[in-house]
């Protein structure tokens, strides 16, 4: 049987015509389609490219200049300051950007003084995948089945859902969240001017002085508020931005063997836009829309109001421990 990824193959010969500059991609092609309420389980925005719906997970290159693998690509899930738990849907095909829920309700992520919500650029490194099928070596866990999540220390841009940037690797935490390992990459937008000066971790100290300490417990102590108790980051510190880099391209290769069918999927949809050779996981973006029931175009509602009790601050004593005034009511989930 003559397969499908070959008709695939022949039918798209303008495939190579998207080449373009030296990462190959036309960033400039990129838009967005949203769809429903915010703050609402609904919510759903897919990303396009030429206004055809493609992948960001799968579809968007990890390394924006070919060769270079300290400046990657990511994509904002939760702008700075904001605290909806906006995530990548990982088992809906092509991977939209939804609303990440707490039974059933839309999640938010309360102010933990002295830090409005996410103090930070949050979002998923493109191409990368936390293999999930075995225990990772430095941090004795599987990886959490997600693409590896990154925090920009940029002052640049107020950020939106879906912005893609481009950003330098200054290391990163390997935190372990519900037995699974879940690193946080720290980067810094390479439009900062910071980008130019610093390489490391220790190098942002003298210029941002004790953010990185700061960030550091935000990601131990930032589900406290919800009664979890606090994260563990494997050597207690971060590690270095070669290291970092070295477990990027390594998870992009797990993720490589994953798009190609090589690896066992577990609730997660591979389906991707730009390498008809990968037969398993291909499909055209003009095919996109109606195979996967799509919507055609945008349609944003009006916001779903949201809970009046994340306007709060919550303050914690130096063992990351919830502070109980009376008579006050700690009332998060
Ligand atoms: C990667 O890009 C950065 C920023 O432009 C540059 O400083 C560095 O030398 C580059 N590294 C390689 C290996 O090309
Ligand atoms: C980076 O971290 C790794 C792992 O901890 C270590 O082996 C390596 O020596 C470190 N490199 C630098 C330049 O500190
Ligand atoms: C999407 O990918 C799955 C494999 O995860 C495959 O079985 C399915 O046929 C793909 N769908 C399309 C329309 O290509």
């Amino acid at each position: 049987m003559v397969s499908a990824c070959a008709l695939f193959l022949a039918s798209v010969p303008a495939f190579a015509s998207l080449v373009r500059g030296d990462d190959g991609f036309d960033y400039s092609s990129l838009s967005l389609r949203e769809v429903g309420a915010r703050n609402t389980m609904d919510w759903r925005m897919w990303f396009e490219k030429d206004g055809q719906p493609i992948s960001p997970w799968h579809d968007i290159p990890l390394y924006p200049f070919a060769g270079n693998e300290s400046i990657i690509n990511y994509y904002i899930e939760i702008p700075r300051w904001s605290d909806g738990k906006i995530e990548t849907k990982r088992n809906e095909p092509l991977n939209p950007i939804f609303h990440d829920d707490t039974d059933g309700q839309p999640r938010f992520v309360a102010s933990v003084w002295p830090h409005k919500s996410y103090p930070f650029h949050y979002g998923s490194i493109p191409q990368t995948w936390e293999d999930s099928t075995f225990e990772l070596p430095f941090t004795g866990y599987p990886g959490d089945n997600d693409p590896m999540d990154v925090f920009d220390v940029t002052s640049i841009g107020e950020g939106y859902v879906g912005e893609v940037r481009q950003a330098k690797v200054l290391g990163g935490l390997a935190m372990i969240d519900d037995e699974s390992t879940d690193w946080k990459v720290i980067v810094v937008d390479i439009r900062d001017p910071l980008a130019a000066v610093v390489d490391t971790v220790a190098d942002l100290e003298m210029y941002r002085p004790s953010l990185a300490q700061s960030f550091y417990d935000w990601f131990i102590y930032y589900k406290v508020i919800r009664g979890k108790g606090l994260n563990h980051i494997v050597g207690n510190d971060f590690q270095n931005a070669t290291f970092m880099s070295h477990h990027i391209a390594e998870s992009h290769g797990y993720w490589r063997n994953l798009v190609r069918g090589e690896t066992k999927v577990n609730k997660i949809r591979i389906n991707q836009t730009s390498n008809p050779t990968w037969c398993k996981s291909y499909i055209p973006s003009q095919e996109a829309a109606a195979a996967f029931d799509i919507p055609a175009e945008s349609n944003v509602l009006p916001p779903a109001e949201r809970p009046a009790k994340y306007d709060r601050f919550y303050y914690l004593d130096t063992d990351f421990a919830t502070i109980d005034v009376p008579g006050e009511v700690i009332d998060i989930e």
